[in-house]
């Protein structure tokens, strides 16, 4: 537990507090409240008083894609559920916060996310990106699994994100706008950060990896699509197509963080391909390309300049 005091002579807790712009006393009343809960939750687990001791890198493992942590040398592994950040529901996503060292970077892994289909809100699917905002840390790395609708992608491919269309009916930012964390109507333009890609590319091609890259339409789901929406989601420029990471995306460059991410290609979208699409598929393809996609996130981690 954070002992009495800790608060004014705590950096991390001065930091979040800031950017959530109350004093410690109204907490309760602000949107952060929650995610301003589990950051003191994960300072009384690391100990940390500092920002220099918070992560610099986060990233975010989707489905099928875990083990990525396994790479880190690893300082405290923590059950989501133990800091107040929602545990997922479905298996494939094991929900842990791991926090290490990877190549000489201070990295957060969450090992896990929660989705808008499981009937959660977005101040719940975006909780942890925000905790991520108020810890300090300033780049998030997102990764999912996605169906390829571009022609040129092929299962097992890995696509670079450029840009993406929140197609979930809804922005994580409708609301207040909760204190500092950023503006109220946020420019989008680079919500993938060039430099982040670059850095991506750089390394995809030094790693001798095919990056394919384009834009993620995120749907709310829990369906997969139908062909003819394939056939819309083609027609309006999206590239893949999955359930997740616009939302996460949108908070992390709202809070002013720098955002890259991959999707893997774990099938064709409906309509494209020879088969049905199911979950197993998903996993099965996902993790046999979570070996590369951890290759490529430790080789850009370790570069590390943008
Ligand atoms: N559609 C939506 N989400 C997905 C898909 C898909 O085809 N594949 C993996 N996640």
């Amino acid at each position: 537990m954070i002992e009495k005091g800790a608060f004014m002579s705590n950096q991390i807790l001065a930091h979040a507090l800031e950017r959530m712009g109350v004093a410690e006393y109204n907490v309760s009343g602000s949107p952060l409240s929650k995610a301003y809960w589990s950051v003191t939750q994960i300072i009384a687990r690391t100990g940390w008083t500092t920002l220099e001791q918070t992560p610099e890198i986060a990233v975010v493992l989707g489905s099928g894609l875990g083990g990525f942590e396994k790479r880190l040398h690893s300082q405290f592994e923590i059950p989501f559920h133990d800091v107040g950040l929602p545990a997922p529901g479905i298996p494939g996503h094991s929900g842990r916060l791991c926090i290490g060292t990877l190549s000489g970077h201070r990295v957060a892994v969450l090992a896990g996310r929660v989705h808008y289909y499981e009937g959660h809100d977005f101040e719940t699917v975006c909780r942890a990106t925000r905790v991520m905002a108020l810890l300090g840390v300033p780049t998030l790395l997102l990764s999912n699994a996605a169906g390829g609708i571009n022609p040129d992608f092929a299962v097992g491919d890995l696509m670079l994100i450029r840009d993406h269309l929140n197609l979930m009916g809804d922005n994580p930012l409708r609301g207040p706008n909760p204190g500092n964390l950023g503006p109220r109507f946020p420019d989008m333009t680079t919500a993938w950060t060039p430099a982040i890609r670059q850095v991506f590319k750089e390394q995809a091609a030094r790693l001798g990896l095919t990056l394919k890259e384009g834009v993620y339409a995120a749907n709310c789901g829990p369906t997969y699509e139908t062909p003819a929406e394939v056939r819309m989601l083609k027609a309006i420029g999206a590239d893949a197509v999955g359930m997740s990471t616009a939302p996460e995306a949108i908070a992390a460059r709202h809070a002013g963080m720098r955002v890259g991410g991959v999707s893997v290609v774990t099938n064709a979208a409906a309509g494209t391909g020879a088969s049905e699409l199911s979950h197993e598929e998903v996993k099965e393809v996902g993790a046999a390309a979570g070996v590369k996609l951890g290759d490529l996130f430790e080789a850009v981690i370790a570069d590390g300049k943008w």
